[in-house]
C-alpha cells in the first residue's frame, strides 16, 4: 500500500480542473465560430422558419403596406397575429412566422427597417442565424447527438501526458492510454460503451483504492451514497477484484435517474462538461491512473468517476441538481460559466452536508481521495455554508487540499440556492429540456412557452386525478 508516500499531502485527485482553463476554451470557441461561418455560407440558399415582431403606427393601410414587402420578397407567411400595443395607444404590434431563404430574409429586414410606418422591429428566432448574432450567445448543443462534437474537444491529457505525469516515461502506459483515447473519440451517443479487458496491474491499482476508500465510507460518506453503493455492487460488479464496465454502470444509472455515461479521453472545457449535464450525460474516463502511485492522480480516472461520482448520480435529487446546473450554463456568458463551474467544483466535487448532526461528504473529489476525505471531515478543515454568490469566488486548488469546503443541509437546499443564483446569471433566454426528444428548447416565444405549459397541465391532470381517487376511496 502506498499510504504515507510523498504525494500524500496532495489531495489525490485534480478531477475536472480544466474547468479553470479559460484561455484554451476561448481558442475553442473561436475555432468553432470559424466552422460555423462555413456552415452558414453553405446554407444561405436554404429556406427556413423565422419569427419576428414589429410595431406599426396605427393608421389605415399601414399593415397592408408592410405585408407588401413580404410579397415583394416572395416570403410566405406561415402565421400572423396582431394586437394593440401595450406601450402606446397609437401603435399596433404584428407577430409574423414566415419561411424564407437567408438572403431574402436579410433584405426583408432592411426594407422593414426603412418602412416609414414601422417603429420597432424585433427578431425572435431564425433557424439559420446563429444565436450569437441574435443575442450574443455562443453555440451550444441543442440535441443529445450534438454532444458527440463537444465531447471530442479534449483540452488536456488524452494521449499526451505532461512531463510530471506519473506515466510520462512509461511507454506501455502511454500506449494503453491511446487505446482509451480511441474508444472515447470513436464513441457516438446511443451506442453501447465498448467493454474493456482490464490488465492485472490496473485491477490491482483499482483494488488498492477501493479497499482503502470503502473502509472510510461508513463514517465519512453521506446517506445517499451509502444507500446506493450496495446496489452498484449487486448490479454493476463493484468489487475489489473487478473494475466495473461503464456500459453496465450507464445502464444502471439510466434506470435510476436517466443519467448515462459517455466515455471521454481527457479534460473538457467547463462549458462542454456542463453542457453534458444538461442532457443528463456524464462524461466519464475509462482509464486507470498510473500503477506506480495508486493514491495520486493529476487527472480524473475511472476510480474517481466510479467511486466518487456514480453513487450520487444514482440519486434522483442529486441528478436533478446536476442537470439544472448544466441547463443554466448553456446560454450563459463565459464569466458566468466560470462561476457555475466553481459552484460545481465546491458541490459536486468537494461538497459536504450534515446528516443527523454528523458532517458527511457528497463531493466526488472527496469520496475518491483517501487523504482529502479524512482532512475535510477533520477539525483542521475550514467549513463555510454553501452560498453560490460567495462560493463562486473561492479559489479552486488543484495540487493541494482545498482551503475551504462548503456545507449544504441537503441537495434540495443546494438546488434551491442554485436556482436563486441562476436568476442573477445573464441569459438572453431560458432553455427547457425535453426528455422525450432529448433536446433543448429555447423559450423565446409564446409557442415554445405554451408547449412547456402543456406538459405541466398534463402532469397536473394526473396529480388531480390521483388526489380525487384518494379522496373518494380513502377520504384523504
Ligand atoms: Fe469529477
Amino acid at each position: 500500500m502506498m499510504i504515507g508516500n510523498k504525494y500524500w499531502a496532495k489531495r489525490g485527485m485534480s478531477l475536472d480542473s480544466a474547468l479553470l482553463e479559460g484561455n484554451q476554451i476561448n481558442k475553442e470557441y473561436l475555432s468553432k465560430r470559424e466552422e460555423k461561418k462555413v456552415d452558414k455560407e453553405a446554407c444561405k440558399n436554404e429556406a427556413s422558419r423565422s419569427t419576428l415582431m414589429f410595431a406599426l403606427k396605427n393608421e389605415v393601410g399601414g399593415l397592408v403596406k408592410a405585408l407588401q414587402i413580404f410579397q415583394e420578397k416572395h416570403i410566405s407567411l406561415v402565421h400572423i397575429e396582431s394586437r394593440k400595443s401595450k406601450r402606446r395607444d397609437s401603435e399596433v404590434e404584428i407577430f409574423v412566422d414566415c419561411n424564407s431563404t437567408k438572403e431574402d430574409f436579410n433584405e426583408l429586414i432592411q426594407l422593414l427597417k426603412a418602412h416609414s410606418t414601422i417603429v420597432s422591429l424585433n427578431l425572435m428566432t431564425s433557424n439559420w442565424m446563429e444565436e450569437e448574432e441574435l443575442s450574443g450567445v455562443l453555440w451550444f448543443p441543442k440535441k443529445i447527438s450534438e454532444l458527440d462534437k463537444s465531447s471530442q474537444r479534449v483540452l488536456m491529457y488524452g494521449s499526451d501526458l505532461d512531463a510530471d505525469h506519473p506515466g510520462f516515461k512509461d511507454n506501455v502506459y502511454r500506449k494503453r492510454r491511446k487505446y482509451f483515447v480511441d474508444i472515447a473519440m470513436n464513441y457516438k451517443i446511443g451506442q453501447p460503451i465498448p467493454r474493456v479487458e482490464y490488465m492485472e496491474e490496473e485491477i490491482r491499482t483499482w483494488g488498492m483504492v477501493y479497499r482503502e476508500l470503502t473502509k472510510l465510507y461508513p463514517t465519512h460518506a453521506c446517506q445517499e451514497y451509502l444507500k446506493n453503493f450496495p446496489l452498484l455492487t449487486k448490479h454493476c460488479g463493484y468489487r475489489e477484484d473487478n473494475i466495473p464496465q461503464l456500459e453496465d454502470v450507464s445502464a444502471f444509472l439510466k434506470e435510476r435517474t436517466g443519467f448515462v455515461l459517455r466515455p471521454v479521453a481527457g479534460y473538457l472545457s467547463p462549458r462542454d462538461f456542463l453542457a453534458g449535464l444538461a442532457f443528463r450525460v456524464f462524461h466519464c474516463t475509462q482509464y486507470l491512473r498510473h500503477g506506480s502511485d495508486p493514491f495520486y492522480t493529476p487527472e480524473p480516472d475511472t476510480c474517481h468517476e466510479l467511486l466518487g461520482h456514480v453513487p450520487l448520480l444514482a440519486e434522483p435529487s442529486f441528478a436533478e441538481f446536476s442537470q439544472e446546473l448544466g441547463l443554466v450554463s448553456l446560454t450563459a456568458g463565459d464569466e458566468d460559466v466560470q462561476k457555475l463551474a466553481t459552484c460545481y467544483f465546491f458541490t459536486v466535487e468537494f461538497g459536504l452536508c450534515k446528516q443527523e448532526g454528523q458532517l458527511r461528504a457528497y463531493g466526488a473529489g472527496l469520496l475518491s481521495s483517501i487523504g482529502e476525505l479524512k482532512h475535510a471531515l477533520s477539525d483542521k478543515a475550514i467549513i463555510k455554508p454553501f452560498d453560490p454568490k460567495t462560493t463562486c469566488t473561492q479559489e479552486c486548488l488543484i495540487t493541494t487540499f482545498q482551503e475551504a469546503y462548503f456545507l449544504s443541509e441537503s441537495f434540495e437546499e443546494a438546488k434551491e440556492k442554485m436556482r436563486e443564483f441562476a436568476k442573477s446569471v445573464k441569459r438572453p433566454f431560458i432553455v427547457h429540456y425535453d426528455p422525450y426528444t432529448q433536446s433543448i428548447e429555447m423559450l423565446k416565444d409564446t409557442r415554445s412557452i405554451e408547449k412547456v405549459v402543456q406538459g405541466i397541465r398534463s402532469d397536473l391532470a394526473i396529480v388531480c386525478d390521483t388526489l380525487s381517487k384518494m379522496n373518494k376511496y380513502f377520504g384523504i
